[in-house]
């Protein structure tokens, strides 16, 4: 991690879900593109990525906004119970796996809840370039929306739209990416951000337009690759290492020494991408898409393992 950063406050959004702006020190720029992320130590061998939210008259500040998880490992309930404002943390620079396509003719945005995050930077940039959108957000309820009046008056403000899909309204019942794709405007994009199931629909309904379809998740849906073991060669030293049956890539190089940045560990957030030289790798991230794993430049090593017995990698 490359910057600590001071709690500035804690804003609490909605049920559950709290907003922890951080206080850069001074002369570090925290601008982010729209949709970026950041990662935040939250202990010795724990730290999480988390989208960057704009916070209206904070300048010189990252925020993020995290929802209590009950099944939470530990990234969730920490920032929750005990982070508090005036605490120090330490954050990544920022980076940007969900980048908005600021040319397209318009732009459809399908949100689960807290999935709404990377979508606020996301729909104000669009506001500025006077391009148009609209979202279709999905949540339990009223009270467990994050950002909702923000989200309308910035509609509202713009001529856009928000369509709001609440459970206890029959929203499950009103929600189709398939029909709203159907009757996109031509070279739209689509993006997604949501609960796995969300993620999963959205894939398959815009499987024809996989350029133009954008999404990220929360939590990886697959197991790390770690079946076969096999072997690394760094390519900068020479250097081999074993990788044995059951353990990652990335546990293989840490126990080598190295220093590999990583952060969710389950193939989300990108950190831990290293180029790959030579071999096939099986590919179990949440980022590449098929196209990318099937040209294996690169691997996530906290989750791929081995479709060749060796492979080279960029380090
Ligand atoms: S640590 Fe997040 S993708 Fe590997």
């Amino acid at each position: 991690m490359s910057t600590q950063v001071r709690v500035k406050s804690i804003i609490e959004e909605c049920e559950g879900v709290k907003t922890f702006v951080l206080e850069a020190p001074r002369g570090v720029d925290t601008a982010f593109a729209a949709g970026a992320h950041l990662d935040v130590a939250l202990g010795a061998e724990l730290s999480r990525s988390y989208s960057l939210v704009p916070v209206p008259g904070e300048t010189g500040c990252y925020a993020f906004s995290v929802r209590l998880a009950p099944d939470s490992r530990g990234g969730s309930r920490h920032l929750h119970e005990a982070v508090r404002q005036g605490d120090t943390l330490w954050v990544s620079e920022t980076r940007n796996n969900f980048a908005l396509a600021e040319e397209a003719p318009y732009s459809y945005f399908f949100a689960g809840g807290i999935g709404i995050t990377p979508f606020l930077s996301m729909l104000e940039r669009l506001v500025v370039l006077d391009r148009p959108w609209e979202l279709h957000y999905a949540s339990r309820d009223r009270t467990s929306a994050p950002f909702l009046e923000r989200l309308q008056r910035l509609a509202k403000a713009s001529g856009n739209k928000v369509v709001l899909y609440f459970d206890d309204q029959g929203g499950r019942e009103r929600w189709s990416v398939a029909r709203i794709v159907a009757d996109a405007a031509p070279q739209a994009h689509f993006y997604c951000c949501g609960p796995e199931g969300m993620l999963a629909d959205f894939r398959e309904r815009t499987a024809g337009c996989t350029e133009r379809a954008h999404y990220e998740y929360f939590a990886a849906d697959t197991e790390a690759a770690t079946e076969s073991g096999g072997e690394l060669e760094l390519a900068r030293s020479g250097k081999v290492v074993k990788v044995a049956p059951g353990q990652t890539i990335l546990e293989a190089l840490q126990g080598a020494g190295l220093d590999v940045p990583f952060s969710c560990r389950e193939g989300t957030c990108g950190t831990c991408e290293v180029g790959l030289l030579e071999g096939e790798a099986d590919h179990r991230d949440m980022l590449l898409s098929e196209e990318e794993q099937a040209e294996n430049q690169s691997l996530m090593v906290c989750c791929s393992g081995f479709k060749s017995p060796r492979l080279v990698l960029d380090l």
